[in-house]
């Protein structure tokens, strides 16, 4: 045998390249860039912060520039971050795309790398587009908190809504692990085809050891192979999902991504409408939790939504104290002596399905 034939009979195995994201490691594009310990850092951290003197806290990140970029609506993620950057003493800038340079073409990129032109240390993030946070932490290498990018992720929404679980079902828990939610079943509602919430639940809840239902049509619930998300199933009947269920999360119809889909909503309600007459028969002591917007009438009635089981309002407090939180190790303030903020894993986009702990 010549020796070029043995080099070329070699078997190859091209080498793999790790996944650079998050380049910064105060970076939030996903929840699985946070390991166990940062998560109970942030969980930690939001409990302190929120109890802290509001004089004090404010020092924190005195004068620090934080940057918040919206390309979509949006009324709770947007306030509460930028509440939170204040709260901590932070410089906010808003841009929006419908009083900036975006209007006229400007790319995300160039967006980004002038807002970081102006001393932005870090930028919060809404982008339509799926994997939006990702492109801007490659361009402008800044933390980037993503506040929902598309149908993709909302790392800081699933954050509150664990926090809000804790505070209902483990009162008094200082510290999160695999067993933490152990024997509680999480049923997600409505629209979780273009849901970045639902998402982001998915990922994060069954690495406590919840178990995470996921409810819908077929129209906006698709047949979907879910062997790589350990805990997740699909139940289509909603009443029989409520049953089981410790937390019942509802969904607005994300009707601006709709592309044409027509539904039957009064259908729909017939068969997903989270009433109080299901609610009562079906869950006296469930949770009710939804992201908002609430639709009140359509996935949620207004009685259940103001009613005792709903615990709606308090997810929007919970948002305030983990971002702030987020916003704290993102510019690098609040790291323990001794401990990096850097993240524990990697992720691209594509890279989600089934990480744990
Ligand atoms: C989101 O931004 O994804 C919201 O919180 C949920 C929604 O828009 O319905």
């Amino acid at each position: 045998m010549s020796p070029t034939a043995a080099i070329r009979r070699k078997p190859h195995t091209p080498p793999v390249s790790a996944s650079p994201f998050p380049y910064n490691p105060g970076s939030l594009l996903s929840v699985n860039d946070l390991s166990l310990d940062e998560l109970n850092h942030v969980l930690e951290r939001a409990t302190a912060l929120e109890a802290q003197d509001p004089l004090t806290r404010d020092h924190i990140l005195a004068k620090r520039r934080v940057a918040l970029l919206f390309y979509e609506a949006s009324t709770r993620t947007r306030t509460s971050f930028e509440l939170a950057a204040k709260a901590l003493g932070a410089d906010t800038a808003l841009v929006s795309n419908l009083s900036s340079s975006i209007e006229k073409g400007e790319s995300l990129k160039d967006t980004g790398l002038n807002l970081r032109a102006l001393g932005a240390e870090a930028i919060i993030l809404r982008h339509s587009s799926s994997g939006g946070a990702w492109l801007l932490e490659e361009s402008t290498r800044l933390p980037i908190l993503n506040a929902g990018d598309g149908m993709h992720e909302h790392p800081t929404q699933a954050l509150l809504d664990l926090r809000t679980i804790l505070a209902h079902l483990r009162p008094g828990v200082k510290e999160v692990g695999p067993e933490t939610l152990a024997g509680v079943t999480v049923t997600i509602t409505g629209d979780i085809l273009h849901s970045r919430v639902a998402r982001s639940n998915m990922l994060l809840l069954p690495r406590l050891g919840a178990q995470v239902v996921l409810c819908g049509s077929k129209e906006l619930l698709p047949e979907i192979d879910l062997s790589g998300w350990p805990g997740v199933s699909i139940e289509r009947n909603f009443e029989a999902a409520l049953e089981r269920s410790q937390i019942a999360m509802m969904l607005r119809i994300q009707a601006e991504r709709l592309a044409g889909l027509q539904l039957d909503l009064e259908e729909y309600k017939a068969h997903y409408q989270l009433t109080g007459e299901r609610l009562a028969r079906l869950a006296p002591e469930a949770v009710v939790l939804h992201p908002g917007p609430i639709i009140r009438g359509l996935e949620i009635t207004g009685g259940v939504a103001d009613g005792p089981q709903s615990a709606i309002l308090e997810q929007v407090t919970h948002g305030l104290a983990i971002r702030m939180a987020v916003i704290e190790r993102a510019l690098g303030a609040g790291t323990p002596a001794g401990k990096t903020a850097g993240p524990a894993k990697k992720t691209t986009p594509q890279q989600k399905k089934g990480a744990r702990a």
